[in-house]
């Protein structure tokens, strides 16, 4: 990574992200303040009816899809947010982690375009991008209560940070050197996902267990297990939820199905919030949390965020908990774009021979 001389804002910026299902790419710029970042467009393709016939996403369908979409997207945003290529401070892609394949078509497309004009390019870990999601179109003061717990609850991860100093280090290094909690198993998301394809539900299912939910679905008509109920851990399990949804749905008569989705729905949303709730209480205590953020796609569960706002209040935080705007939950490329802003403003991107030689990668760390 070759340092460079700090930017000066307001900063303009081409965020791609490629790293699963979701092809999208989208203009921001990051205000004076440089605390709030304004979002110009986004154009996304979202593979979701591409996988859906086989109940998750099938890597090698993804890149090619990638391939097909990406460049369409790029000129979507450029275009809605009434820019010209020229006019960017920089071009911020999704460098790690993901499928390999789809990482690297978004990260050979920004190279080409970083290099065709020129300009800086910005390698941003995915949810690094997460939690830079916040800033999007809002005003986020938890970074004023400082420490924060920031928990990124996705379809690849259920992790907890602790952010005790900002905004010197954010948010490079933050996600290195945070770390306090995470799932062993299945990721949140992915427990709503696979939970949700044994209900007969399409992919991806977490929007369908929280929508069908609320047709009067009773929380506790299920007593599903709450991972790692013990105090002495800030890790998660959701592997054994699957378990035991597959076992009671084996027991229902196909013809009761439908009727007792909304009751297994709600219950088998209770066992995963609940669990979250618990962990996140237990950092906030432990150490001496006084904000919270929620990030990825899971945090637009509604049950987890009005679980969280009533909860929350009993913790003694300086502040309700912070959510980004729903539209920002998900993968996308304006979350790219604000964490390769505030990247590019410390000085921390790449030029020339480091921007060509930059890799895709699939793993979170080194
Ligand atoms: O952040 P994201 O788009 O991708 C990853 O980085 O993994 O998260 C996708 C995950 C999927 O598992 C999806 O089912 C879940 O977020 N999700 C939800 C909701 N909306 C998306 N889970 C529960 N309730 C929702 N409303
Ligand atoms: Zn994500």
């Amino acid at each position: 990574m070759n340092g460079q001389k700090p930017a000066q804002n307001p900063i303009k910026i081409l965020g791609i992200e490629s790293s699963c299902d979701e092809c999208s790419a989208s203009v921001v710029t990051l205000t004076e303040s440089g605390e709030r970042v304004d979002v110009l467009s986004v154009a996304t393709f979202s593979q979701i009816a591409l996988h859906a016939p086989y109940g998750g996403v099938v890597p090698e369908l993804a890149s090619r899809n990638h391939l097909e979409t990406i460049n369409a997207m790029i000129e979507q945003a450029l275009q809605e947010s009434g820019t010209s290529a020229r006019e960017l401070a920089a071009i911020a892609v999704t460098q790690r982690p993901g499928l390999v394949g789809a990482l690297l078509v978004g990260v050979t497309a920004a190279k080409a375009m970083a290099m065709a004009l020129q300009k800086p390019l910005v390698p941003v870990h995915h949810l690094e991008g997460h939690l830079s999601s916040l800033f999007l179109d809002r005003d986020e003061p938890a970074l004023q209560h400082l420490p924060l717990l920031a928990a990124v609850i996705s379809g690849g991860h259920t992790n907890l940070y602790v952010i005790r100093d900002v905004p010197t280090r954010w948010p490079r290094d933050v996600l290195s050197t945070s770390l306090v909690g995470r799932s062993r198993d299945d990721a949140a998301g992915e427990a709503f996902d696979k939970t949700a394809k044994l209900m007969g539900f399409p992919y991806p299912g977490g929007v369908w267990i929280d929508r069908t939910a609320k047709l009067g679905g009773k929380r506790d008509a299920y007593a599903f297990p709450r991972a790692l109920p013990q105090k002495d851990t800030l890790d998660f399990s959701f592997s054994g939820l699957k378990t035991a949804v597959s076992l009671e749905v084996k027991k229902i008569p196909a013809e009761e199905l439908e009727s007792r989705k909304p009751d297994l729905c709600a219950s088998v949303q209770e066992a995963i919030v609940e669990a979250i709730l618990r962990k996140i209480k237990l950092a906030c205590r432990q150490y001496g949390c006084r904000s919270l953020a929620i990030v990825g796609g899971v945090a637009a569960n509604s049950r987890l965020r009005e679980g969280l706002e009533t909860e929350a209040k009993k913790w003694g935080l300086a502040m309700a908990p912070s959510f980004p705007l729903k539209q920002y939950c998900t993968d996308n490329g304006a979350m790219i774009a604000a964490a390769g802003a505030f990247r590019f403003r410390q000085g921390h991107y790449l030029t020339g021979r480091d921007a060509l030689g930059l890799a895709a990668m699939a793993s979170a760390q080194n």
